[in-house]
């Protein structure tokens, strides 16, 4: 069954972990994301993007595709269904359609306005038991070949967003979307401390989690993180993996073509890659 994802970053803050957020795509990446939540006995989100509903036929597919290997793979670790990234409009779509949680990025708002964006938000998702996630300070990346930076949020303006009851809070603190540029400033600590300070106990997320180095990732633990996303990692490896693949004409061996066999090489790396993150999240055991 579904769960908000509220109780599992509870728990995750007060224990010094962090859940992972892996971006889902199609049935190969779901699977593979769900089976190796259950072999770490790892709670997990999964993310989906505007985009990647759109191309999955829409979110009532989706939330029956991940019901349905939930029940069929005997999933029992907690599991949320989460919309990343989304706009106003589609996380009401994603209230109606079933998934557990949702992100309203209202970043790019004046403040004022994805403040009462977000508090409306807050009650519907709350009415219906799902978890909300809000942003303030926006995240780069590649937009069009050039790397934006990240851009650092106003601790003050987080306390505000904070306090609408929100479930847990993403906070630009100079992360940024796909691969980090060689002259990437780092994380700002400095930042995501005044921000704690200011939000106590609320689960803070870190976007981007592809590319920052494992020290990095376990001081931002250690100052309240306790979501980390993770999706340009994941299309790597598929992606490398498949090439591997068709490079050595393995795709042409048996007969010839099999639409399952040449994606599983992709889907065991995408095992590899997550259970990884699980363990240097110290997600691994905490179901
Ligand atoms: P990466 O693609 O950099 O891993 O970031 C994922 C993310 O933050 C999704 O919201």
């Amino acid at each position: 069954m579904l769960v908000s994802a509220k109780e599992m970053l509870d728990k995750a803050k007060a224990g010094h972990y962090a859940v992972g957020q892996f971006n889902i795509n199609n049935l190969e990446w779901t699977k593979a994301i769900l089976q190796t939540a259950q072999e770490c006995n790892s709670p997990v989100i999964l993310g989906v993007s505007e985009g990647a509903g759109k191309y999955m036929t829409g979110y009532k597919t989706v939330v029956g595709m991940v019901n349905g290997m939930i029940e069929e793979l005997g999933i029992t670790v907690p599991v949320a269904l989460h919309l990343d990234h989304g706009s106003y409009d589609h996380c009401y779509k994603c209230i109606e359609a079933g998934f557990s949680s949702v992100m309203f990025d209202g970043s790019h708002y004046p403040i004022e306005e994805n403040v009462a964006k977000t508090k409306e938000l807050v009650a519907a998702a709350h009415a219906k038991g799902i978890s909300i996630e809000a942003e303030v300070g926006s995240i780069g990346g590649e937009e069009d070949g050039v790397v934006g930076a990240g851009e650092c949020a106003d601790p003050n303006e987080c306390k505000a967003v904070a306090d609408l009851g929100i479930d847990f809070l993403a906070a630009g603190i100079g992360n940024i979307h796909g691969k980090y540029p060689e002259n990437w400033a780092g994380l700002s600590f400095e930042t995501l401390d005044a921000i704690q300070q200011l939000t106590g106990d609320l689960p803070l997320v870190l976007h981007g989690g592809t590319g920052i180095p494992a020290d990095m990732i376990k001081k931002a633990i250690s100052l309240g993180v306790a979501k980390i996303n993770v999706n340009t990692e994941c299309q790597l490896s598929f992606a490398a993996a498949t090439r591997e693949y068709i490079e050595a004409g393995k795709d042409k061996e048996g007969k010839g073509f099999d639409p399952r066999k040449l994606l599983a090489p992709g889907a065991e790396a995408i095992k590899a890659t997550v259970k990884e993150k699980m363990e240097l999240f110290g997600s691994v055991g905490k179901a």
